[in-house]
């Protein structure tokens, strides 16, 4: 480990509050994890013990997600919220389908950012920043970002698992707007969300509880406004779905993920 990741986690640790990436780290099945994320994160569990299943079937969700994007010739990435690193992380997915892709990893906790530094120092094209969807102006703005990337030619901006951490209050309609208006036409945005469209009121209230004492609140959002991050997007098929009915791969299982997930095209 390096200096700086070791020191983030130590910090990070000294802080004992429940993180929402180590969390989902935990859920993944993941080591970059501390006793209060794996306490909350057992309690999640209680509640729903399909969200490991449901973790999983996210990362699936964007890997056919960013495979899709980038054999429609999409040779930029920008992932925000990207998380710890894990198996089968976006650029590896998309440089199977192009070598030469550049992804930008973004996250606003420092220890996701830290491993993912590590992780990819000596990689080409592939950089990790610190910041926050809140402030799209200021993450594009970020010298590495723009050094990564031309947003005069289309760019994924991935929206994984992300938004339903952003409250209303913050504006994230706002903050996808202004990365959509950022962006060429035919860039893709590549979203999944999650919803309680199919969960019990009581449980979801036993959930947003959890997530109250962590670092970020949660904020599933129904169809319809998860929909509205689309706007100015022309949907690819078969549009705004469960995870696992997005283009699933031949032989894929239903999977319960509690989530929606879709790509749009800019126009
Ligand atoms: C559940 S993880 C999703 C990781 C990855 N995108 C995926 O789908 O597998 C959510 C990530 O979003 C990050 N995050 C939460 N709020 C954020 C914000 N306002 N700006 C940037 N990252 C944020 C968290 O730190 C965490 O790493």
């Amino acid at each position: 480990m390096s200096s700086a990741a070791a020191q983030a986690e130590a910090q990070a640790e000294a802080q004992g509050r429940p993180n929402v990436a180590r969390m989902y780290d935990y859920f993944l099945g993941g080591c970059h994890n501390f006793a209060p994320d794996r306490a909350a994160a057992d309690r999640v569990l209680e509640i729903l013990p399909e969200t490991r299943g449901a973790a999983q079937a996210n990362r699936h969700f964007l890997h056919r997600a960013v495979r899709h994007a980038a054999q429609r010739g999409i040779r930029q990435f920008l992932d925000i919220g990207a998380g710890l690193p894990t198996q089968g992380n976006v650029h590896e997915i998309v440089r199977a389908v192009d070598p030469g892709a550049r992804v930008v990893y973004v996250d606003n906790d420092e220890v996701a950012v830290a491993y993912a530094g590590e992780l990819l120092t000596e990689t080409d094209g592939v950089v990790v920043v610190r910041g926050d969807l809140r402030r799209p102006d200021e993450l594009l703005a970020h010298p590495a970002v723009r050094a990564t990337l031309d947003l005069t030619a289309p760019v994924a901006v991935l929206l994984a698992a992300v938004l339903h951490f952003v409250p209303d209050t913050d504006d994230p309609y706002g903050a996808v707007a202004g990365l959509r208006d950022a962006c060429a036409p035919g860039s893709h945005l590549v979203l999944s969300h999650l919803t309680v469209d199919d969960v019990p009121p009581d449980m979801v209230q036993q959930g947003e509880a959890i997530y109250r004492s962590s670092s970020a609140p949660l904020v599933p959002r129904t169809h319809a406004d998860t929909l509205r991050f689309f706007t100015g997007y022309d949907l690819v098929e078969p549009g705004l779905v469960w995870l696992a009915d997005w283009r699933p791969d031949h032989g894929a299982h239903p999977v319960v993920s509690h989530s929606y997930g879709a790509v749009g095209i800019r126009r």
